[in-house]
């Protein structure tokens, strides 16, 4: 590893505006490393900067790209911590398999990762719910039209310090029965560009109608509640939790997996498997499903208002603010934020 002086005189110069919103405010500095003949380079530290890429570069034609979000938190000081990094560096090593891009060590990802929250660390916003959002991502970095997997690519770490990903405390969402995100046997499971690319159509749509996330359905059948364009989806029908089982066409969420987990520790029962929007809409319309809600790193917990067709149809909630939600993010806040007892051990302290 190598640290620059100018990352560090730059991360020494920076000031932090109050209000940071989402990703829109970045720290000076990223974590940088190269592959090239097979082999990664070590990874450097060096100012925020522009990146110089040959305009045949495969990623800008080809969008051979993965990534990850993961988040550090310092609430009150107790921190700088980092929340299940181990699950980020798996799951992008599973999108790299799929996306033809090589592997990257523990060592490097978590080198890359550490240093630059440590060096952040006075830049990690103290107040609940707010945290420094690290962006891990590799590109294809080869230059020639050719399709054909990269022999080249760089890996870069970003950080931002952010505070909640949506405007309001709860969400408005459209179920998408036209377009589909993931078909199985595709990448629907891999965290790579061309699925969030792939949402954006539908995104806009949703935003035209007034709602915030569009709700995806299965290919097969056009019926089965997937996921959202950024997070997972979670409903409470007669209080046991329901998600849609993890499959090809779903990102396998390390939120979706901690509050299932953390469900199981409160007694609450966890069903994963297909649910129907048909039926899921008859529940909601009964009183049987009282509370649903989104999850995601950048989204932590949101609660889900209600559920529209793009016929006009709603489907208000029973609970906006239901207490299995209100549970659960308390619960996973007070672990990530050092606050209340980890005994599931998924917070990791930085030290030097
Ligand atoms: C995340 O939650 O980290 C994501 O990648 C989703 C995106 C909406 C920011």
């Amino acid at each position: 590893m190598k640290i620059h002086q100018e990352a560090i005189d730059a991360i020494e110069n920076f000031s932090m505006p109050d209000n940071v919103g989402f990703g829109k405010v970045m720290l000076p500095i990223m974590a940088q490393a190269t592959y090239k003949d097979g082999q990664w380079s070590q990874v450097e530290v060096i100012p925020y900067q522009k990146l110089e890429l040959d305009p045949t570069c495969k990623v800008l034609h080809y969008g051979q790209e993965i990534f990850e979000g993961m988040k550090a938190y310092n609430f009150k000081g107790n921190g700088p911590n980092l929340f299940r990094p181990e699950e980020n560096l798996k799951r992008f090593n599973k999108s790299a398999v799929r996306m033809a891009m090589p592997e990257i060590s523990e060592e490097l990802f978590m080198g890359a990762v550490e240093e630059v929250t440590w060096l952040g660390r006075n830049f990690v916003p103290k107040r609940s719910g707010e945290s420094l959002y690290l962006r891990p991502f590799m590109i294809a970095s080869e230059c020639n039209l050719g399709i054909k997997p990269s022999e080249e690519f760089i890996f870069l770490v970003l950080a931002s310090p952010v505070g909640s990903y949506f405007s309001g405390a709860s969400i408005k969402v459209l179920i998408e029965r036209d377009m589909i995100r993931a078909s199985s046997g595709g990448m629907g499971a891999a965290k790579t560009g061309g699925n969030y690319a792939g949402s954006l159509l539908a995104a806009i749509e949703t935003k035209k109608l007034g709602f915030d996330q569009t709700l995806w359905l299965s290919a097969e059948d056009k019926e089965s509640i997937e996921e959202m364009s950024g997070m997972n989806f979670f409903s409470v029908i007669n209080g046991e939790l329901h998600t849609p089982a993890i499959s090809d066409t779903i990102l396998d969420g390390i939120t979706r997996r901690s509050l299932i987990d953390l469900a199981k520790s409160e007694g609450i029962k966890v069903s994963e498997y297909k649910l129907g929007i048909t039926e899921l809409l008859e529940k909601i319309k009964s009183g049987e499903c009282s509370e649903c809600f989104a999850c995601g790193t950048a989204a932590i917990l949101t609660p889900i208002a209600s559920l529209h067709d793009k016929s006009g149809e709603s489907y208000p909630l029973k609970q906006e603010h239901g207490p299995v939600a209100k549970m659960l993010r308390d619960n996973l806040l007070g672990i990530q934020e050092l606050s209340i007892e980890d005994k599931f051990s998924w917070t990791k302290l930085l030290k030097k």
